[in-house]
């Protein structure tokens, strides 16, 4: 057996979560994703990183099934869910945290947490589970939507897939505008997501907070995967790529 046999005999089987290609997509004539493709492991958490406009909500959108003008295949959990719309991708696991977060305003914490259905019952943080992480959820159990921080919507937006049990969440900016010390617990709780085993595609502008959290990077310009690198080649070029993305 040569060196590298045995090193694919005993290197723990790897699956792939989250496949995308040759994704393009369209607003109109307007063509914003151009043959793009990324892979992501089973827990892993990768980051699509690029200037605003590159594209990178709009390939959440489609992973997710929101944006339908697209050509190319996404395959989850190796099922080609290309063709199925968003309700279906979410009852398969794939869990959307959006920009805007999504908090009904007039229901409370708990009625935002409570009202998706479980998806998978193994995986889904029980409600108790849910508070011991995110605290301020249960001070602020019976608070409406309304009345809530930037910071405690953004822990609603991604405590709630958690609680349905989806396996790879899309999140798209959870740092954005909110304070440091906030954007630190973020941090923490991605870390936490990924014990857990649940994997994650992480939109964000803030390099310093996508290379504390991430295994692997993806650059987006211009609608195109640009670059894809591991953890260590994206810390050893932060200088390099914040002035290359203009961030
Ligand atoms: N509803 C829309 N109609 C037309 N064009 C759109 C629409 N939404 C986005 N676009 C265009 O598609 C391109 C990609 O936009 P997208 O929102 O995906 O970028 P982004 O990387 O998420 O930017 P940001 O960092 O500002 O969130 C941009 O050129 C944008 O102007
Ligand atoms: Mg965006």
């Amino acid at each position: 057996m040569t060196e590298s046999t045995t090193a694919a005999v005993l290197a723990p089987a790897r699956t792939t979560a989250l496949e995308v290609h040759g994704l393009d997509a369209w607003y109109g004539e307007a063509q914003a994703l151009r043959d793009v493709s990324i892979q992501i492991h089973e827990g892993e958490v990768a980051t699509l990183v690029g200037r605003n406009g590159a594209g990178k909500t709009t390939l959440l959108r489609s992973i997710m099934g929101l944006h339908r003008k697209v050509r190319g295949t996404v395959t989850f959990r190796g099922r080609d869910v290309s063709h199925q719309g968003p309700h279906r991708r979410a009852r398969a696991g794939l869990g959307w945290v959006p920009d805007d977060r999504g908090i009904y305003s007039s229901l409370s914490v708990l009625e935002n947490l409570t009202m998706s259905p479980v998806v998978d019952r193994k995986a889904a943080w029980s409600l108790d589970r849910i508070f011991e992480h995110f605290p301020v959820l249960h001070t602020r159990r019976n608070f409406p939507g309304s009345k809530l921080s930037g910071g405690e919507q953004q822990m609603l937006a991604m405590a709630r897939p958690l609680r349905m049990g989806s396996s790879l969440l899309l999140l798209d900016e959870p740092s954005e505008g909110l304070a440091p010390v906030i954007v630190q617990q973020i941090e923490g709780i991605i870390h936490e997501i990924r014990q857990s085993g649940t994997s994650v595609l992480l939109v964000e502008q803030n390099v310093h907070f996508a290379s504390a959290v991430a295994d692997r990077h993806y650059l987006l310009a211009q609608g195109r995967i640009v670059e894809s690198l591991d953890a260590a080649e994206f810390r050893s070029r932060t200088g390099e790529l914040l002035e290359h993305l203009g961030m």
